[in-house]
């Protein structure tokens, strides 16, 4: 019987991996400016690290989770994002005691048994960063400025950066009980996670993805109503840095994020072209998320972007065309001592960096030049018992039809390397 991919994952084929290649680069090219190191993190862990460091009441943890027993008969859990597996990986190799800050990225899956739909898979892909050891607004701004740089890179455009600030746990407890004196008297009109999980959690209401829930929260208090002193000036100084470097943003009283580890700066970067999976990338500061897995207290700020989201917001804009990066040449071998010539040029240009196919298949000429042209191949050679008998080849270019073709000696290779690098 034909097999399918389970449902929410997805095959790249070639056609558009050249695509992902390319966001991946500019991304790690972007945080080597920024002094992040990349990180490579176990791709399941122990399911208390999420249960603890996400949080039991999120809805990643109580609905999404895909959690397995293993045959030694442990709990353990596919990452439903990086975050928690980075912390506990900083605290368990003692990342601490480096220098500080610590600056680390990371480009992983992530799995979530979520209602597939549109930008909305259960196995997606997230480039991330997360930065420990600094305390001030001065990081979030950094960080939300690489955010800015990295968008300019790419050229995207029609998107929005989303801040709020959901405070410390002293403006929380306070705001927890305003919260809860609003929600009390609407409880029935809530679904029944929210019912159940209202007075342990009441901030998750905010985030629940019911309408009946989104109608009920609608009016309720806001968050930034009741920051404590250090958590205000914390916002407004992060605000006044992001207008000192021209990075424009709406305040948005209404996030809070899914997940539990936040404290004071959160953000979320949306697409105003896709709707309601518009968020790209989500972030913020998670100053109490070390000690809670086990280390010292540390502050921490760090974002994930969504691959699929990027790449269907780069591609609506016309973004990405597949490119390569190398020149390719095209042997096309004749007989079959044409073809052991090709196999050896070849090996001497692709020492060079030189990316090379040539016929394999024993085709016609035709075939061979059809194969060229359709796999985007930007120069040809042909080598038949001519060009053997004269030691010479002509290079000819597929790009550009009007470029005259140039006789080069088939055994010189530093002029070969040298016009095909060029190009
Ligand atoms: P998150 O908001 O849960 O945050 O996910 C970050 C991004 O991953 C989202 O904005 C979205 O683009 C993408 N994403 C999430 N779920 C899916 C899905 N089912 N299918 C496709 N894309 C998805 C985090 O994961 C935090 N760890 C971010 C962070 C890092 N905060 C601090 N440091």
């Amino acid at each position: 019987m034909k097999q399918q991919a389970p449902k929410g994952t997805q095959d790249l084929l070639p056609e558009v991996t050249l695509n992902w290649q390319y966001v991946e680069r500019t991304f790690e090219d972007l945080c080597k400016l920024y002094g992040y190191e990349e990180i490579r993190i176990p791709t399941f862990e122990h399911s208390e690290v999420f249960q603890r460091g996400v949080g039991e009441t999120t809805d990643v943890v109580q609905k999404e989770m895909y959690t397995f027993e293993d045959k030694g008969g442990r709990s353990l859990t596919l990452r439903p994002e990086g975050t928690a597996g980075v912390v506990r990986a900083y605290v368990e190799n003692g990342m601490g005691s480096k220098t500080s800050p610590q600056r680390l990225f990371y480009v992983i899956t992530a799995f979530r048994y979520e209602n597939v739909q549109k930008g909305r898979y259960r196995e997606f892909h997230q480039m991330g960063v997360e930065a420990f050891g600094a305390k001030g607004p001065h990081i979030d701004a950094e960080v939300l400025a690489m955010l800015d740089h990295y968008f300019e890179e790419l050229g995207l455009k029609d998107y929005a950066l989303h801040i709020n600030s959901i405070g410390c746990p002293n403006c929380r407890a306070q705001y927890r009980e305003a919260l809860l004196a609003y929600l009390r008297p609407k409880k029935d009109q809530l679904c029944q996670d929210c019912q159940n999980r209202m007075e342990e959690n009441p901030l998750r209401v905010l985030d629940c993805k019911e309408k009946s829930c989104q109608d009920v929260t609608k009016d309720a208090p806001l968050i930034l109503d009741y920051l404590d002193e250090e958590c205000k000036d914390h916002f407004d100084t992060l605000k006044g840095l992001l207008d000192d470097m021209g990075i424009s943003y709406k305040v948005d009283p209404r996030i809070v994020r899914g997940l539990d580890y936040y404290t004071k700066t959160v953000f979320e970067f949306v697409s105003e072209n896709v709707g309601t999976q518009g968020t790209i990338c989500g972030g913020g500061r998670y100053d109490g998320l070390v000690e809670a897995l086990g280390g010292p207290s540390t502050p921490g700020i760090g974002f994930a972007m969504g691959e699929e989201r990027l790449l269907m917001e780069l591609e609506a804009q016309g973004l990405v065309k597949p490119h390569s990066l190398e020149t390719t040449l095209y042997i096309a071998n004749l007989n079959d001592a044409a073809h052991t010539e090709a196999q050896a040029l070849a090996q001497a240009l692709r020492r060079r960096g030189i990316s090379v196919q040539y016929d394999l298949m024993d085709r016609s000429l035709r075939a061979q030049m059809k194969y060229a042209g359709k796999n985007n191949m930007d120069y040809i050679l042909v080598l038949g018992e001519d060009e053997l008998a004269r030691g010479k080849v002509m290079l000819r270019s597929l790009v550009d039809r009007d470029k005259e073709e140039v006789e080069v000696g088939l055994h010189d290779i530093d002029t070969l390397a040298e016009i095909l690098a060029e190009d």
